[in-house]
Protein backbone atom coordinates (compact mmCIF):
# COMPACT_ATOMS: atom_id res chain seq x y z
CA UNK A 1 0.00 0.00 0.00
CA UNK A 2 3.05 2.48 0.68
CA UNK A 3 3.49 2.28 -3.16
CA UNK A 4 -0.04 3.43 -4.20
CA UNK A 5 -0.64 7.55 -5.24
CA UNK A 6 -1.86 8.57 -2.02
CA UNK A 7 -5.71 9.24 -1.49
CA UNK A 8 -5.20 11.76 0.80
CA UNK A 9 -2.01 14.25 2.04
CA UNK A 10 -2.03 16.94 4.66
CA UNK A 11 0.61 18.96 3.83
CA UNK A 12 1.71 21.41 6.92
CA UNK A 13 -1.82 22.05 8.10
CA UNK A 14 -2.95 24.46 10.33
CA UNK A 15 -5.67 24.95 12.73
CA UNK A 16 -5.48 28.10 14.86
CA UNK A 17 -8.26 29.36 17.01
CA UNK A 18 -8.25 33.39 18.44
CA UNK A 19 -8.50 32.71 22.48
CA UNK A 20 -8.94 36.68 23.26
CA UNK A 21 -6.62 39.50 23.78
CA UNK A 22 -4.76 38.85 20.99
CA UNK A 23 -3.46 35.18 22.07
CA UNK A 24 -4.09 32.17 19.89
CA UNK A 25 -4.51 28.17 20.59
CA UNK A 26 -2.62 26.40 18.00
CA UNK A 27 -5.37 23.04 17.40
CA UNK A 28 -3.78 21.89 14.59
CA UNK A 29 0.03 22.68 14.03
CA UNK A 30 1.64 21.70 10.86
CA UNK A 31 0.73 19.07 10.84
CA UNK A 32 1.36 16.65 7.35
CA UNK A 33 0.62 12.62 6.22
CA UNK A 34 -0.19 11.00 3.64
CA UNK A 35 -3.74 8.23 2.91
CA UNK A 36 -3.40 5.57 0.50
CA UNK A 37 -6.51 4.25 -0.96
CA UNK A 38 -7.40 1.28 1.36
CA UNK A 39 -5.51 2.17 3.75
CA UNK A 40 -7.00 2.54 7.83
CA UNK A 41 -4.76 4.77 10.06
CA UNK A 42 -5.64 5.49 13.26
CA UNK A 43 -5.19 8.59 15.06
CA UNK A 44 -4.54 8.60 18.88
CA UNK A 45 -3.59 11.13 21.33
CA UNK A 46 -4.81 12.48 24.94
CA UNK A 47 -7.50 14.88 25.19
CA UNK A 48 -7.25 18.31 23.73
CA UNK A 49 -4.27 17.17 20.90
CA UNK A 50 -6.57 18.00 18.10
CA UNK A 51 -7.78 14.88 16.86
CA UNK A 52 -11.53 16.09 16.39
CA UNK A 53 -10.11 19.30 15.04
CA UNK A 54 -7.83 17.95 12.49
CA UNK A 55 -10.63 15.36 11.05
CA UNK A 56 -13.18 18.08 10.78
CA UNK A 57 -10.90 20.17 8.84
CA UNK A 58 -10.04 16.86 6.12
CA UNK A 59 -13.89 16.38 5.93
CA UNK A 60 -13.99 20.27 5.56
CA UNK A 61 -16.32 21.22 8.24
CA UNK A 62 -13.84 23.67 9.33
CA UNK A 63 -11.39 25.92 7.71
CA UNK A 64 -8.11 25.46 7.75
CA UNK A 65 -5.48 28.58 8.78
CA UNK A 66 -2.91 26.93 6.64
CA UNK A 67 -1.58 24.42 4.72
CA UNK A 68 -3.17 21.90 2.26
CA UNK A 69 -5.49 19.31 2.32
CA UNK A 70 -4.70 17.29 -1.18
CA UNK A 71 -7.61 15.05 -1.98
CA UNK A 72 -7.51 12.70 -4.80
CA UNK A 73 -5.20 15.63 -6.25
CA UNK A 74 -7.40 18.28 -5.40
CA UNK A 75 -6.67 20.89 -2.71
CA UNK A 76 -9.64 20.96 -0.79
CA UNK A 77 -8.62 23.49 1.63
CA UNK A 78 -8.11 26.27 -1.00
CA UNK A 79 -12.23 25.91 -0.83
CA UNK A 80 -13.92 27.52 2.21
CA UNK A 81 -15.98 24.63 4.25
CA UNK A 82 -19.38 26.41 3.61
CA UNK A 83 -18.68 26.35 -0.60
CA UNK A 84 -17.04 22.52 -0.10
CA UNK A 85 -20.53 21.63 0.96
CA UNK A 86 -21.80 22.21 -2.95
CA UNK A 87 -18.54 20.42 -4.51
CA UNK A 88 -18.45 17.00 -6.28
CA UNK A 89 -16.24 15.43 -4.27
CA UNK A 90 -18.53 16.09 -1.18
CA UNK A 91 -19.86 12.21 -0.75
CA UNK A 92 -16.39 11.05 -1.85
CA UNK A 93 -14.95 12.36 2.60
CA UNK A 94 -18.02 11.12 5.08
CA UNK A 95 -17.96 10.88 8.44
CA UNK A 96 -19.15 9.05 11.29
CA UNK A 97 -19.62 10.84 14.85
CA UNK A 98 -19.57 10.11 18.37
CA UNK A 99 -22.78 9.94 19.64
CA UNK A 100 -25.34 8.72 16.99
CA UNK A 101 -27.91 10.05 19.37
CA UNK A 102 -26.69 13.63 18.98
CA UNK A 103 -25.68 13.33 15.36
CA UNK A 104 -29.35 11.97 13.83
CA UNK A 105 -32.59 13.98 13.69
CA UNK A 106 -35.42 12.84 15.83
CA UNK A 107 -37.62 13.65 13.52
CA UNK A 108 -36.49 11.64 10.70
CA UNK A 109 -36.73 7.95 10.46
CA UNK A 110 -33.45 5.41 9.90
CA UNK A 111 -34.71 5.44 6.34
CA UNK A 112 -34.72 9.11 6.11
CA UNK A 113 -31.69 9.63 7.46
CA UNK A 114 -29.72 7.24 5.30
CA UNK A 115 -31.38 8.47 2.44
CA UNK A 116 -31.04 12.15 3.01
CA UNK A 117 -27.32 12.59 1.78
CA UNK A 118 -28.09 10.79 -1.12
CA UNK A 119 -30.42 13.17 -2.37
CA UNK A 120 -28.73 15.81 -1.30
CA UNK A 121 -25.47 14.72 -2.50
CA UNK A 122 -25.22 12.31 -5.33
CA UNK A 123 -28.63 13.59 -6.65
CA UNK A 124 -30.31 10.50 -6.40
CA UNK A 125 -33.72 10.24 -7.37
CA UNK A 126 -36.23 9.01 -4.90
CA UNK A 127 -36.69 5.17 -6.19
CA UNK A 128 -33.27 4.47 -6.65
CA UNK A 129 -32.20 6.28 -2.78
CA UNK A 130 -34.78 3.63 -1.38
CA UNK A 131 -33.09 0.77 -2.97
CA UNK A 132 -29.97 1.95 -2.29
CA UNK A 133 -30.97 2.62 1.52
CA UNK A 134 -31.92 -1.29 1.43
CA UNK A 135 -28.52 -2.33 0.26
CA UNK A 136 -26.65 -0.36 2.31
CA UNK A 137 -28.86 -1.35 5.66
CA UNK A 138 -28.41 -4.70 4.43
CA UNK A 139 -24.61 -4.24 4.57
CA UNK A 140 -24.44 -2.91 8.31
CA UNK A 141 -26.58 -5.41 9.83
CA UNK A 142 -29.76 -3.01 10.21
CA UNK A 143 -33.16 -4.90 10.35
CA UNK A 144 -35.77 -3.45 7.11
CA UNK A 145 -38.01 -4.24 9.63
CA UNK A 146 -36.34 -0.93 11.68
CA UNK A 147 -35.89 1.37 8.95
CA UNK A 148 -39.48 2.94 9.81
CA UNK A 149 -38.38 3.77 13.07
CA UNK A 150 -37.92 7.07 14.54
CA UNK A 151 -33.97 7.21 16.49
CA UNK A 152 -35.87 7.10 19.97
CA UNK A 153 -37.18 3.71 19.18
CA UNK A 154 -33.91 2.30 18.27
CA UNK A 155 -31.01 0.81 20.62
CA UNK A 156 -27.78 2.87 20.89
CA UNK A 157 -26.18 0.11 18.89
CA UNK A 158 -28.54 0.01 16.11
CA UNK A 159 -28.58 3.84 16.10
CA UNK A 160 -24.84 3.58 15.54
CA UNK A 161 -25.28 0.95 12.27
CA UNK A 162 -27.99 4.19 11.45
CA UNK A 163 -25.14 6.61 11.23
CA UNK A 164 -22.69 4.55 9.55
CA UNK A 165 -24.95 3.54 6.66
CA UNK A 166 -25.72 6.87 6.15
CA UNK A 167 -21.98 7.52 6.16
CA UNK A 168 -21.33 4.58 3.79
CA UNK A 169 -24.80 5.22 1.45
CA UNK A 170 -23.22 7.75 -0.85
CA UNK A 171 -20.27 5.31 -1.70
CA UNK A 172 -17.71 7.48 0.00
CA UNK A 173 -13.75 6.68 -0.62
CA UNK A 174 -12.40 7.96 2.78
CA UNK A 175 -14.37 7.26 5.84
CA UNK A 176 -13.69 8.84 8.88
CA UNK A 177 -15.01 7.20 12.41
CA UNK A 178 -14.17 9.63 15.43
CA UNK A 179 -14.61 7.95 18.37
CA UNK A 180 -17.58 5.56 17.02
CA UNK A 181 -17.98 3.47 19.69
CA UNK A 182 -17.37 5.76 22.72
CA UNK A 183 -20.98 6.91 23.57
CA UNK A 184 -22.21 2.81 23.25
CA UNK A 185 -22.22 -0.13 26.03
CA UNK A 186 -18.81 -1.88 26.09
CA UNK A 187 -21.02 -5.07 24.49
CA UNK A 188 -22.60 -3.03 21.96
CA UNK A 189 -18.81 -1.51 20.97
CA UNK A 190 -17.59 -5.22 20.18
CA UNK A 191 -20.43 -5.42 17.84
CA UNK A 192 -19.92 -2.52 16.26
CA UNK A 193 -16.32 -2.16 15.71
CA UNK A 194 -16.76 -6.23 13.91
CA UNK A 195 -19.12 -4.44 11.74
CA UNK A 196 -16.24 -1.72 11.18
CA UNK A 197 -13.50 -4.54 10.83
CA UNK A 198 -15.86 -6.39 8.01
CA UNK A 199 -16.87 -3.27 5.74
CA UNK A 200 -13.45 -2.22 5.69
CA UNK A 201 -12.15 -5.46 4.39
CA UNK A 202 -15.22 -6.19 2.22
CA UNK A 203 -15.49 -2.27 1.19
CA UNK A 204 -11.98 -1.59 -0.10
CA UNK A 205 -12.56 2.22 1.87
CA UNK A 206 -9.31 4.18 3.37
CA UNK A 207 -10.32 4.87 7.06
CA UNK A 208 -9.29 7.38 9.07
CA UNK A 209 -10.17 6.10 12.64
CA UNK A 210 -9.96 8.32 16.17
CA UNK A 211 -10.02 6.26 19.57
CA UNK A 212 -8.60 6.69 22.64
CA UNK A 213 -8.88 2.51 22.84
CA UNK A 214 -5.54 1.62 21.68
CA UNK A 215 -6.42 -2.22 21.43
CA UNK A 216 -9.00 -1.60 19.15
CA UNK A 217 -6.57 1.07 17.10
CA UNK A 218 -3.92 -2.06 16.97
CA UNK A 219 -6.64 -4.30 15.49
CA UNK A 220 -8.71 -1.94 12.58
CA UNK A 221 -5.92 0.04 11.41
CA UNK A 222 -2.78 -0.48 9.36
CA UNK A 223 -0.79 2.65 10.70
CA UNK A 224 -0.98 4.87 13.65
CA UNK A 225 -0.26 8.01 13.84
CA UNK A 226 -0.18 9.91 17.22
CA UNK A 227 -0.73 13.56 17.92
CA UNK A 228 0.27 16.04 20.75
CA UNK A 229 -0.65 19.47 21.50
CA UNK A 230 -1.36 19.95 17.96
CA UNK A 231 1.23 17.95 16.65
CA UNK A 232 2.23 14.92 14.56
CA UNK A 233 4.76 13.16 16.98
CA UNK A 234 5.26 9.48 15.67
CA UNK A 235 3.88 7.66 12.74
CA UNK A 236 4.52 4.42 11.49
CA UNK A 237 2.98 0.75 10.49
CA UNK A 238 0.65 -0.03 13.86
CA UNK A 239 2.43 -3.40 14.89
CA UNK A 240 5.53 -1.68 14.91
CA UNK A 241 4.62 1.20 16.54
CA UNK A 242 2.42 -0.43 19.33
CA UNK A 243 5.72 -3.02 19.13
CA UNK A 244 8.48 -0.74 19.23
CA UNK A 245 6.68 2.81 20.08
CA UNK A 246 10.21 5.31 19.49
CA UNK A 247 8.65 8.42 21.01
CA UNK A 248 8.69 9.22 24.88
CA UNK A 249 4.85 10.09 24.44
CA UNK A 250 4.06 7.37 21.88
CA UNK A 251 6.26 4.97 24.95
CA UNK A 252 3.66 5.94 27.72
CA UNK A 253 0.59 6.06 26.13
CA UNK A 254 1.25 2.35 25.15
CA UNK A 255 2.50 1.60 28.44
CA UNK A 256 -0.84 1.67 30.17
CA UNK A 257 -2.16 -0.55 27.92
CA UNK A 258 -2.46 -3.54 30.04
CA UNK A 259 -0.03 -6.44 29.24
CA UNK A 260 2.49 -4.12 27.88
CA UNK A 261 5.12 -4.28 30.61
CA UNK A 262 5.86 -1.98 33.08
CA UNK A 263 3.40 1.45 33.13
CA UNK A 264 5.67 4.83 32.25
CA UNK A 265 3.62 7.29 34.44
CA UNK A 266 4.20 10.81 33.48
CA UNK A 267 4.48 13.75 35.79
CA UNK A 268 4.24 17.70 35.23
CA UNK A 269 1.96 19.58 33.68
CA UNK A 270 0.69 19.84 30.05
CA UNK A 271 1.95 22.98 28.27
CA UNK A 272 -0.98 24.98 27.09
CA UNK A 273 -2.00 24.88 23.20
CA UNK A 274 -2.18 28.59 23.60
CA UNK A 275 1.00 30.29 21.72
CA UNK A 276 3.19 27.64 22.63
CA UNK A 277 6.69 28.57 21.79
CA UNK A 278 7.83 27.52 18.52
CA UNK A 279 12.14 26.38 19.20
CA UNK A 280 10.93 24.46 22.45
CA UNK A 281 9.67 21.04 22.03
CA UNK A 282 6.19 20.37 23.30
CA UNK A 283 6.23 17.62 25.28
CA UNK A 284 9.30 18.92 27.54
CA UNK A 285 8.69 19.36 31.06
CA UNK A 286 6.84 16.41 31.09
CA UNK A 287 9.23 13.90 28.78
CA UNK A 288 11.11 11.56 31.12
CA UNK A 289 14.10 11.84 28.78
CA UNK A 290 14.13 15.51 28.44
CA UNK A 291 17.56 17.57 28.35
CA UNK A 292 17.78 21.11 27.89
CA UNK A 293 18.13 21.05 23.92
CA UNK A 294 14.64 20.17 24.14
CA UNK A 295 13.92 23.58 25.42
CA UNK A 296 15.78 25.39 22.67
CA UNK A 297 15.16 23.68 19.43
CA UNK A 298 12.31 21.53 18.22
CA UNK A 299 12.23 18.35 17.51
CA UNK A 300 11.62 17.60 13.17
CA UNK A 301 10.06 14.66 12.72
CA UNK A 302 12.66 12.70 11.30
CA UNK A 303 12.74 9.07 9.91
CA UNK A 304 13.54 5.76 12.32
CA UNK A 305 13.53 2.74 10.89
CA UNK A 306 9.75 2.60 9.16
CA UNK A 307 8.46 5.21 11.81
CA UNK A 308 8.81 9.06 11.14
CA UNK A 309 9.44 10.38 15.18
CA UNK A 310 9.92 14.01 16.45
CA UNK A 311 12.16 13.67 19.21
CA UNK A 312 15.85 14.91 19.50
CA UNK A 313 17.06 11.48 21.17
CA UNK A 314 14.88 8.70 19.76
CA UNK A 315 16.82 5.87 18.13
CA UNK A 316 16.33 3.15 16.42
CA UNK A 317 17.02 0.74 18.64
CA UNK A 318 14.51 2.50 21.60
CA UNK A 319 11.88 0.13 23.16
N1 LIG B 1 -13.93 26.26 18.31
C1 LIG B 1 -12.87 26.25 19.13
N2 LIG B 1 -12.42 27.41 19.71
C2 LIG B 1 -11.34 27.41 20.53
N3 LIG B 1 -10.63 26.30 20.82
C3 LIG B 1 -11.03 25.14 20.27
C4 LIG B 1 -12.16 25.05 19.41
N4 LIG B 1 -12.31 23.74 19.01
C5 LIG B 1 -11.29 23.06 19.62
N5 LIG B 1 -10.53 23.90 20.37
C6 LIG B 1 -9.35 23.54 21.15
O1 LIG B 1 -8.47 22.86 20.28
C7 LIG B 1 -7.78 21.83 20.97
C8 LIG B 1 -8.01 20.52 20.27
O2 LIG B 1 -9.34 20.11 20.48
P1 LIG B 1 -9.94 18.78 19.84
O3 LIG B 1 -11.38 18.73 20.13
O4 LIG B 1 -9.53 18.70 18.41
O5 LIG B 1 -9.17 17.65 20.66
P2 LIG B 1 -9.36 16.06 20.67
O6 LIG B 1 -8.01 15.48 20.48
O7 LIG B 1 -10.40 15.67 19.69
O8 LIG B 1 -9.85 15.77 22.15
P3 LIG B 1 -10.83 14.61 22.70
O9 LIG B 1 -9.98 13.37 22.75
O10 LIG B 1 -11.21 15.10 24.06
O11 LIG B 1 -11.99 14.48 21.78
C9 LIG B 1 -8.27 21.88 22.42
O12 LIG B 1 -7.36 22.67 23.17
C10 LIG B 1 -9.61 22.56 22.29
O13 LIG B 1 -9.93 23.24 23.48
S1 LIG C 1 12.79 16.16 22.12
FE1 LIG C 1 13.31 16.08 24.29
S2 LIG C 1 11.45 16.70 25.44
FE2 LIG C 1 10.88 16.22 23.31
S3 LIG C 1 10.22 14.11 23.37
FE3 LIG C 1 12.39 14.07 22.81
S4 LIG C 1 13.54 13.90 24.73
FE4 LIG C 1 11.44 14.46 25.23
MG1 LIG D 1 -12.26 14.70 19.89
Amino acid sequence: MPDAAPLLQLERVQRRFPVGGGRVLHAVDDLSLSLAPGESLGLVGESGCGKSTLVRLIARLLDTSGGRIVFDGQDLAAEPARRFAKAPQRHEIQMVFQDPTDSLNPRFTAREAIREPLTLLTKTGRAAADARVDEVAEQVGLPAALLSRFPHQLSGGQKARVGIARALAVKPRLLILDEPTAALDVSVQAVVLQLLERLRDELGLSLLFVSHDLNVVRLLTDRVAVMYLGKLIEIGPSEQVFRSPKHPYTQSLISAIPGQGPRIRLSGEVSSPIDPPPQVCRFHGRCPRGEDRCAREAPPLRPLGQQLVACHFADAATA
